[in-house]
């Protein structure tokens, strides 16, 4: 079974993580992504947001939600009055995953065996921050800390007590967003990210 188990340092500190996680082979995803991507932001935060994987423009750069997912996210988080800078910010895989079409590289969702092989960098920073609480970031995020059945658009936004990891929320991802079928309900998408950011950010102050 793939997973990083075997490259995680003893030390769980993000800085002796993030020394460790460019060599990890725990699944095939480090062969084709250009670099891995670690956690980024306010490793003193109170609330940790959790995302899918990195996509194009964060394997290009080496870091998480810079581009148009990241921009919907900032624009949610601007409109709270919430700083980015604040938060701790990473992914649930750490690698991009991608199918190369011409010139196009198109994000593939993780299967559930990389979600779980990626899953020991997420649990040890999880130990190393102590978020008082956690927002998953979409269906995969959801999955990888709250199982393979959790509802994310009937269960968005409720505040969950999970035995291991302590104040787990989840919402909608902002690239769900730009896929929306229409404006309408894209727009009622990113109330509904808006909506559980705020939530999360209450409860975490
Ligand atoms: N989508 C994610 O889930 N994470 C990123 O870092 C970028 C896009
Ligand atoms: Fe390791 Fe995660 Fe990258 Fe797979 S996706 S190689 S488990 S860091």
């Amino acid at each position: 079974k793939p997973s990083a188990e075997a490259f995680i340092p003893a030390d769980h500190s993000i800085p002796s993580l993030q020394a460790a996680l460019p060599s990890c082979k725990g699944c095939d995803l480090y062969c084709h992504a250009t670099q891995v991507v670690p956690g980024t932001g306010n490793i003193r935060s109170k609330i940790m947001l959790v995302g899918e994987q990195p996509g194009d423009q964060e394997d290009m750069q080496g870091l998480p939600f810079v581009g148009p997912a990241g921009k919907v996210l900032d624009r949610a988080l601007n409109e709270l009055g919430m700083d980015r800078s604040a938060l701790y910010l990473t992914n649930a895989v750490k690698h991009f995953k991608f199918v190369q079409r011409g010139k196009f590289r198109l994000h593939q969702n993780p299967r559930m065996s990389e979600i779980m092989a990626c899953r020991p960098w997420l649990l040890a920073e999880i130990e190393a921050i102590e978020p008082k609480v956690i927002l998953c970031l979409g269906a995969s995020a959801s999955k990888s800390l709250l199982g393979g059945t959790f509802a994310l658009m009937r269960d968005h936004g409720k505040l969950i007590e999970s035995p291991l990891f302590g104040n787990v929320m989840a919402t909608i991802h902002p690239s769900a967003i730009l896929r929306a079928r229409d404006h309408e309900t894209g727009d009622e998408l990113f109330r509904f990210l808006k909506e559980d950011l705020g939530a999360a950010h209450k409860y975490a102050i």
